[in-house]
């Protein structure tokens, strides 16, 4: 198979979908690589180190979407590599689609196979492509907040772990999964007063061991939320329903129970956003006020840390772009069901039920999308 790896083009996004070791993988494979010129940049990766693991370089993304059959990116399609998706197109990136109804229209419209990291599972029921990616995200969170809290940048002016004599700041961590619980570290590291929220008590059975006592855990009601944020300092927003719209954990009218200058840090903003005030920033312009409450709410946070996030990543995704290119992307969906969980879209149909119910597609079960009845 011929796998393209395009550069990507979102708003400061420097991550790229595959490294010079995942050539070699797939050349060893038998497969065919072809790169955009400048594509490895961002992540400081050359085009001669993909030619030395024998990767053709191709001068731009047509060049890509042209020749290949399998398409590996990182975020979700733009507007101008969408019209450049055909049916004998296999897209395989982070596609996050429930908030995006504009963006699932272009993908079945488009006929390609699509198929999302972040539904993927493992035999757990985790998600193995997402889990790197909200490791990062999740420690970056706790910094940016950190940093938006400074007085000159419109923060309150509280130093996250105070100092001998000054009581440190309060943050609240909404949903401890793999975001939460690395922001908690993060914040329990920079010695602030830590609480974590969920909804499964499991989790936070789990999240106590982790945090032996240096984290509170919290039950994720509403009042519960509410009644803790006149105190704190930090929100970092962090729930997720896989593959669905991010619930709403803070509505407008609560935050007028906040301190003037707080930060609210929305991880969440990739399926919709989980504070009701939010909507996507870049890491260019990161912040946006509402009701004296400081909003940062960038959609690709990884995307700041390309050489920690591109090889986070593609650890991640490699063995799975290894068993699409050698087996075809709907027979290894049949002989992995986790893989058959990640696509989203196919042959014009919406093939995932959270993302057909939330963008208003009708839902077809992908072995029947293809006519095939249940999967063997
Ligand atoms: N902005 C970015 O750059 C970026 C990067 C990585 C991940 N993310 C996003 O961060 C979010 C979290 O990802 P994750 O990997 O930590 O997911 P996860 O599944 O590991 O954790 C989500 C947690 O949210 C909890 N939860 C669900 N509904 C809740 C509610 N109403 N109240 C409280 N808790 C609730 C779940 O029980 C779970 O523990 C996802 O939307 C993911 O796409 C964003």
């Amino acid at each position: 198979m011929k796998v393209g790896v395009p550069t990507e083009i979102k708003t400061d996004e420097y991550r790229v979908a595959l490294t010079p070791a995942g050539v070699r993988e797939l050349r060893e494979h038998g497969h065919d690589v072809v790169v955009q010129a400048g594509a490895g940049d961002g992540s400081a990766i050359s085009d001669d180190q993909y030619r030395a693991q024998g990767a053709e370089i191709l001068p731009d993304a047509e060049a890509v979407f042209g020749e290949a059959e399998l398409i590996v990116k990182v975020k979700e399609p733009q507007p101008g590599e969408v019209a450049m998706l055909e049916p004998r197109h296999t897209l395989f990136t982070y596609l996050h689609l429930a908030p995006d109804a504009d963006l699932t229209r272009g993908l079945v419209e488009s006929g390609a196979t699509c198929v999302a990291y972040e539904t993927v599972e493992d035999a757990r029921g985790r998600l193995p492509l997402l889990a790197p990616m909200s490791e990062v995200a999740g420690k970056i969170a706790t910094q940016a907040g950190a940093f938006m809290l400074e007085k000159p940048l419109g923060g309150r002016g509280i130093l996250l772990g105070g100092v001998p004599g000054v009581a440190s700041a309060k943050v609240m961590v909404i949903g401890g999964g793999v975001v939460g619980m690395n922001a908690a570290f993060i914040a329990i590291g920079m010695e602030a007063e830590v609480y974590v929220y969920d909804r499964n008590i499991d989790r936070l059975r789990e999240l106590d061991i982790y945090f032996a006592g240096r984290a509170s855990t919290c039950y994720a009601s509403t009042l519960e939320i509410e009644q803790r944020l006149p105190e704190v300092d930090l929100v970092i927003g962090a729930v997720l329903v896989h593959g669905a719209k991010a619930p709403y954990v803070i509505r407008r009218n609560q935050l007028k129970h906040m301190k003037r200058g707080a930060v609210l840090v929305d991880v969440s903003i990739d399926q919709g956003g989980c504070f009701e005030t939010s909507r996507p920033t870049t890491h260019s312009d990161p912040t946006f006020e509402v009701d004296g409450v400081t909003h940062y709410c960038v959609a690709n946070m990884p995307g700041a840390v390309p050489i920690t996030s591109t090889f986070a990543l593609t650890n991640a995704t490699l063995p799975y772009v290894l068993h699409v290119a050698d087996a075809g992307v709907l027979e290894a969906a049949r002989q992995n069901p986790g893989l058959a969980a990640g696509v989203n879209v196919v042959d014009g149909k919406v093939s995932y039920r959270p993302v057909a119910e939330a963008t208003g597609q009708p839902y077809t079960e992908l072995f029947d999308a293809l006519g095939e009845g249940a999967a063997a």
